[in-house]
């Protein structure tokens, strides 16, 4: 897919987890993307960043499986946490990069200022 050719796409904490696969959706369907990571091997590239036509919103993530969470909790308390979720599991980082690339493409035009989650019904339980 081409949704993103022609936009530049500024990650922060793009080394690991839900940003590094930000970041490699988004670079596999056009965008310049700029990777920025508090470990230097993490950061890839400079920044150019221009302000027009930026729209700004945020995704909130419930509990995701990603290295963070792996090394945080235990199994026991992973296992205990998956059954607080409607869904009877941890979301995905491709579950987040879903939203946050939909949210970034021009079908989420008039989107804006506003915060979206992805909790797997974990909040509403
Ligand atoms: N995984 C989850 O369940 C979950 C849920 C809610 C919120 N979050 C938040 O989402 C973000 C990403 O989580 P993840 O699970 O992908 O974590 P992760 O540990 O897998 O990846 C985080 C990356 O961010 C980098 N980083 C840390 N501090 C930074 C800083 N100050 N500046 C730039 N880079 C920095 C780390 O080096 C690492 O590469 C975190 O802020 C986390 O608190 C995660």
């Amino acid at each position: 897919m081409t949704r993103f050719v022609n936009k530049v796409a500024i990650v922060s904490g793009g080394g690991s987890g839900i940003g590094a696969e930000i970041s490699r959706e988004l670079a596999a369907e056009g965008a310049s993307v700029v990777v920025t990571d508090i470990k230097l091997e993490a950061a890839q590239a400079a920044l150019e960043y221009t302000a027009q036509g930026v729209r700004t919103n945020a995704v909130g993530p419930g509990f995701i499986d990603t290295p963070l969470v792996r090394a945080s909790l235990s199994p026991e308390a992973i296992t205990a946490l998956e059954a607080e979720h409607a869904t009877g599991r941890l979301g995905t980082d491709k579950e987040v990069v879903a939203l946050t690339l939909f949210l970034l493409s021009d079908a989420a035009s008039f989107i804006s200022g506003s915060y979206h989650l992805v909790d797997g019904g974990y909040s509403a339980h």
